[in-house]
């Protein structure tokens, strides 16, 4: 049953908290469930809820997307726009052959035809997988090898960026490259197919969406952990649900919303919240192309009324680095909502946008694993600088100890959650041992250390593993060092976290040389120089030293933990027997 309340969005609910309270043991993901605009035959498709269901509705002139430009370019798509353009696209990847479930790449910066292509590509039953614009050859092909990628979709530069790795891509069809406004002078590589050329040739006015069931694989985003090479995290369409219901819940978002979030698609932000959150819930997003910049974002935020903005931690402290004078500067009186996700907030950070934009800054915590958000500081309760807030309803989250029992309140422990949420992931894509040990005793483990205080509010205490945080990306050390140790120059590497009062942390590396290298500065300067063009400027390291010999466990495990003591000037603990975890 179409509920046109979806367009609506909102709950009208003053204080939430109350709201959830009172209907205790409602049933929440039933009722959410119920309101999504099921296909005929009962499918359900996120790209569909996300635009066809306002055209439906009668709100396909609303707009749905500004898109700003990095030389400040300004375009304007309405949800009808959006709906028409990704039929076409739909139209066009179906026509190159691509059947349901097979996985497209995007590797594009922030332009609408990202959009527009991701959104085709979902109603045609694909399943999209983004990646970080940023990043170098080495991690593209690694993460399109992995999943069988069928398509790219990218740009010109970027497509020069791969032009040594795609040809090793045995599973790759076509290569589309998206010219935006004729930037480029077209050139395209041979056997590449120009979007704009199949876009003109393809009307889309037949296209019919994919029944396409709530089951249905749909984003695909990688993710790092402590061991081995980054993983496919797969997510179905059912998604959605908890997507739209988290942008109303603890994104406050309203039907009139002018809604910026600042993460890139390449990242499960960018596409869970800056995709199908404001959109399901019928808003109009901001979506700019440049990257961070203190004056820039103010005057998006002025210009264009933001009244929603979501960010994280890392921008904020180069924010509040800027300083209040360029605040003043502009007039950000339309901001109602502040939200941040990635890394923990700090509590000045909170107190400081209470004096800086008139209103606390809300964290919320979520992972790529959980599709959504799942705890979060509400709009209608008090904020608690330092802590990310309250489960939402619907969700059990807990600290447990190494039995994987809940612990009492203020201990620390693992952050575990009751599994049988809506965005849940369905799997690693072909890991199944890996998601398989996820899981404990009832409980999803995140891999993160919390505690719970009297109130139940979370309070992040760290990880659990060897995962670098750094500006709110997640670097897995086991690729860093598999980059590094490519150099001919280094016998082995070991990789860790290094706390930085701007972005969390910084990736440092600790290498030893093979014979006939000499340890110094030309040597240090050519490895991070190798680094960044195999990963990326944000994934190689910032630091690294050379060490004679690489502390490791019996069994051979570098110990990283032991790295990051005696870097930090920590005690080292027990490491006679270097035996494994
Ligand atoms: O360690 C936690 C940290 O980021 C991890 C998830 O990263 P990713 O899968 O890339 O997803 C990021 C966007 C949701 C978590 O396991 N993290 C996320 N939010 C917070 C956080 N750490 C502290 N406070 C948060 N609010």
């Amino acid at each position: 049953m179409p509920n046109p309340e979806i367009s609506k969005s909102n709950t009208n609910i003053n204080n939430l908290q109350d709201y959830f309270e009172r209907k205790k043991n409602f049933d929440w993901w039933s009722d959410a469930f119920n309101q999504m605009d099921w296909l005929p035959g009962g499918g359900l498709n996120n790209a569909y809820e996300a635009i066809d269901r306002h055209v439906k509705n009668g709100f396909g002139d609303r707009v749905a997307m500004i898109w700003v430009g990095k030389n400040d370019e300004e375009e304007q798509y309405s949800f009808l726009d959006i709906k028409n353009k990704s039929d076409q696209f739909g139209s066009v990847i179906r026509g190159l052959g691509m059947e349901r479930g097979d996985r497209v790449f995007i590797f594009m910066d922030r332009l609408p035809e990202l959009y527009i292509s991701a959104l085709g590509v979902l109603k045609a039953g694909g399943v999209i997988a983004p990646l970080f614009s940023a990043f170098g050859p080495d991690p593209v092909r690694d993460r399109m090898e992995d999943a069988g990628a069928k398509y790219l979709i990218t740009s010109p530069e970027l497509r020069n960026k791969l032009n040594d790795v795609l040809p090793k891509i045995k599973t790759l069809k076509n290569v589309i490259v998206v010219n935006k406004n004729g930037r480029h002078d077209e050139v395209l590589v041979d056997g590449d197919l120009s979007y704009e050329t199949l876009m003109e040739s393809e009307g889309g006015k037949d296209f019919e969406i994919e029944p396409t069931s709530q089951y249905d694989f749909s984003i695909m985003h990688y993710t790092s952990g402590s061991t081995g090479k980054p993983k496919g995290v797969l997510h179905r369409h059912q998604a959605v649900v908890q997507q739209w219901l988290t942008g109303k819940w603890a994104l406050d978002l309203k039907f009139d919303d002018i809604y910026f979030c600042t993460a890139d698609p390449g990242w499960v932000t960018g596409t869970s919240y800056g995709i199908m959150a404001p959109w399901t819930n019928g808003v109009t997003q901001l979506i700019y192309e440049g990257g961070f910049g203190a004056q820039s974002w103010y005057k998006l935020i002025e210009k264009y009324k933001v009244t929603v903005w979501y960010t994280a931690p890392t921008a904020i402290r180069l924010l509040m680095r800027a300083g209040s004078e360029v605040v003043e500067k502009f007039d950000m009186s339309s901001l109602r909502f502040i939200g941040s996700v990635g890394e923990p907030l700090n509590p000045e950070a909170v107190i400081w946008g209470n004096k800086n934009y008139k209103m606390p800054i809300h964290d919320n915590w979520w992972q790529t694993e959980t599709g959504a958000i799942m705890c979060a500081n509400y709009a209608s309760m008090p904020v608690r600088p330092g802590s990310m807030g309250r489960p939402i309803p619907g969700v059990e989250m807990a600290v447990i100890d190494e039995s994987f029992n809940p612990l009492p309140t203020g201990e620390v422990g693992a952050l575990a959650v009751r599994p049988g949420w809506p965005s849940m992931m369905y799997g690693y894509w072909q890991k199944d041992e890996m998601y398989n040990s996820r899981f404990k005793k009832g409980w999803y483990i995140t891999g993160d250390q919390a505690s719970i205080d009297e109130d139940g509010y979370f309070w992040f205490q760290g990880r659990a593993d060897d995962v670098i945080n750094t500006a709110g990306h997640l670097v897995g050390p086991f690729e860093v060092e598999s980059a590094l140790i490519e150099h001919p120059a280094v016998a082995e590497a070991g990789v860790i976290g290094k706390p930085d009062p701007i972005a969390m942390e910084v990736v440092k590396a600790f290498v030893t040389l093979n014979t006939n290298y000499e340890p110094n500065k030309e040597l240090r300067r050519e490895l991070i120089r190798f680094a960044r063009d195999k990963l990326s400027a944000g994934v190689a390291p910032r630091e690294i030293d050379f060490i004679d010999t690489m502390p490791k466990t019996r069994s051979g495990k570098i110990m990283r933990r032991l790295l990051k003591a005696r870097e930090l000037g920590l005690p080292e603990g027990d490491t006679s027997t270097l035996e494994d975890d």
